[in-house]
C-alpha cells in the first residue's frame, strides 16, 4: 500500500476511531457503560472543566465508546469534529440553538421531514427564532430570504418524503457570499452516496437512526463540524459575546485556533448536550458502529434494489407516478447525476390511482414490507406521510414541501429484489 495514502472510506467505516484496548487488549469497541469517570487530581478536574485537556468527564457531555463514533463519523463525512446525540432530531435543534437566539433567524427548505419542520415552523418561533422557508427547487429564494437577521441556511440533501434533491453548490455558494453557514441533513444520502462537506456545507446532520444504523435497532443522531466556518463575524453573537453558559468564554475569540476552527462542535457539546441533555447512550454508539462497518456494503444493494423498484413502478399501469432521483426522467435525475455518482439512494415515493383510500388498500396488503415510521433499514418498509410522519402539518403545508395525499412512501431494503417486486404486486392486486 503506497505510505501516507489517506484510508479509503471502506477503511474508515470499519476501523477508524478505535484501536486495540492497551488494557484489555479487546478488539471489539468496548461498551463503557458508566455515568462518570474519576479525576486524577483536583487540577485535572479544573483543566477538563476548562477546556484546557479534553478527558471523560461524565456520559451526559461525552463517553469513550460515542467517541468512537464521532470519530468515525468525522472522517467518513471529512469534516473536523462530531458531537453524538440522542436522536436525529435532537442534533437538529442543538445545531440551530448553538448558532441562533431569540431574535435572530433562520432561512430553510420546505421540503424538510415532518418533524424538522414542525420544529422549524411552529417551536423555534415560540423560542424567539424565526424561520423563513425557501424553495430547495429555485436556490435564489434562499438568497431572497437572508436579512441582517439570518444565521443560518438549512437544507436536507435529499428532502423527506418528496425526494426532491438540493443543489447543495448554489445553496453553498449563497451561503458563502452572504458569511452565513450552511447546515445539510444529509440523513438520506449518507456521507457514503454524498460527501455534503465537499459541497460547501458547513455543519452536516446525520438521523443515525436510519442507514448509518442500517437495521432499525436504535435512535441516535449526530452533528459534524466541517470545521470550515469563521464565526468571528460579530452577527454571531453567541461565539463573539462573553457566554454566560460557559464561564464567559467568546467561542470565536477567547480559544486557540485549532479549537476555534472547532468552536461550533465545542458550543454545541457544552452548552445544549451539557445542559438540556439530550445524550446518546454508549450502547447505542455500539449499534451504531456495528451498522457504519457495513455501510459501504449496504449502500450499493439499497441502490441496485430501489432503481430495479423505481423502474417497476413507472411501467405499472395502477401507479399514477413515481419519484427517484435516479429514474431517468426524474425532474432531480440531472442534479443525480452531477451529485450522487454511487447512486440516488433508497427510497422510492409513488402514488396509487384511485388516492389516498387505494393507497391504504395497498399498504395494507404487503407482506415483506413493514407497514411502519422509519426509514434506512435493511428491511423494507412502507409508510402513507400524509397521514402519519406529516400528519401534524395543514394541507397547505404539506403541499408547500411537495407532499400530495396520494404519495407511498417506501424504503427498499436488501431483500432479494424478485421478493420485493411481488409484494409490490400483491399490494396492487388488492387495489
Ligand atoms: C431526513 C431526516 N432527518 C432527521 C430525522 C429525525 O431523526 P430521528 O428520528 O433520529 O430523530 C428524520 C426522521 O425520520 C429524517 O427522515
Amino acid at each position: 500500500m503506497a505510505q501516507n495514502k489517506q484510508p479509503s472510506f471502506e477503511t474508515i467505516a470499519v476501523q477508524a476511531g478505535h484501536s486495540p484496548d492497551p488494557t484489555t487488549l479487546s478488539r471489539g469497541v468496548p461498551v463503557y457503560r458508566t455515568s462518570s469517570f474519576t479525576f486524577k487530581s483536583a487540577e485535572h478536574a479544573a483543566n477538563l472543566f476548562g477546556l484546557k485537556e479534553f478527558g471523560n468527564i461524565y456520559s451526559r457531555l461525552g463517553n469513550p465508546t460515542n467517541a468512537v463514533l464521532e470519530a468515525r463519523v468525522t472522517q467518513l463525512e471529512g469534516g473536523a469534529a462530531s458531537v453524538a446525540v440522542a436522536s436525529g432530531t435532537a442534533a437538529i435543534f442543538n445545531a440551530v440553538i448553538t448558532i441562533a437566539r431569540a431574535g435572530d433567524e433562520i432561512v430553510s427548505a420546505s421540503n424538510l421531514y415532518g418533524g424538522t419542520y414542525t420544529m422549524f415552523d411552529a417551536i423555534l418561533p415560540d423560542l424567539g427564532i424565526t424561520t423563513k422557508f425557501a424553495d430547495v427547487l429555485r436556490p435564489e429564494t434562499f438568497e431572497a430570504a437572508i436579512t441582517e437577521k439570518t444565521r443560518l441556511l438549512y437544507l436536507e440533501s435529499i428532502g423527506n418524503p418528496v425526494l426532491d434533491l438540493a443543489d447543495i453548490d448554489a445553496v453553498a455558494a449563497i451561503a458563502k457570499k452572504r458569511h452565513l453557514p450552511l447546515v445539510v441533513d444529509g440523513t438520506f444520502t449518507t456521507p457514503y452516496l454524498l460527501k455534503t462537506i465537499e459541497h460547501g456545507a458547513d455543519v452536516v446532520i446525520n438521523s443515525l437512526t436510519k442507514w448509518l444504523g442500517g437495521h432499525g435497532t436504535a435512535i441516535g443522531g449526530i452533528a459534524t463540524d466541517a470545521g470550515t466556518f469563521d464565526w468571528s463575524d460579530p452577527k454571531f453573537t453567541l461565539f463573539n459575546r462573553p457566554d454566560p453558559n460557559y464561564h464567559g468564554l467568546r467561542w470565536a475569540v477567547d480559544l486557540p485556533p485549532e479549537l476555534r476552527k472547532i468552536a461550533f462542535a465545542l458550543r454545541t457539546r457544552t452548552v445544549p448536550l451539557r445542559n438540556l441533555g439530550a445524550c446518546l447512550s454508549p450502547d447505542n454508539a455500539w449499534i451504531f458502529l456495528q451498522g457504519i462497518e457495513s455501510l459501504h456494503v449496504r449502500m450499493p444493494l439499497h441502490v441496485q434494489n430501489a432503481l430495479a423498484v423505481a423502474k417497476f413502478l413507472k411501467d405499472h399501469p395502477k401507479a399514477a407516478w413515481v419519484r427517484y432521483p435516479g429514474l431517468e426522467g426524474d425532474p432531480s435525475r440531472e442534479l443525480a447525476r452531477k451529485l450522487l455518482k454511487k447512486g440516488a439512494g433508497g427510497m422510492v415515493v409513488f402514488g396509487v390511482k384511485g388516492g389516498r383510500p387505494a393507497g391504504e388498500k395497498f399498504i395494507e396488503a404487503l407482506r415483506l414490507f413493514s407497514h411502519l415510521a422509519n426509514v434506512g433499514d435493511a428491511k423494507s418498509l412502507a409508510l402513507h406521510p400524509a397521514s402519519t410522519s406529516h400528519s401534524q402539518l395543514t394541507e397547505e403545508q404539506q403541499r408547500a414541501s411537495g407532499l400530495t395525499p396520494d404519495l407511498v412512501r417506501l424504503s427498499i431494503g436488501l431483500e432479494n429484489i424478485d421478493d420485493i417486486i411481488a409484494d409490490l404486486e400483491r399490494g396492487f392486486a388488492a387495489v
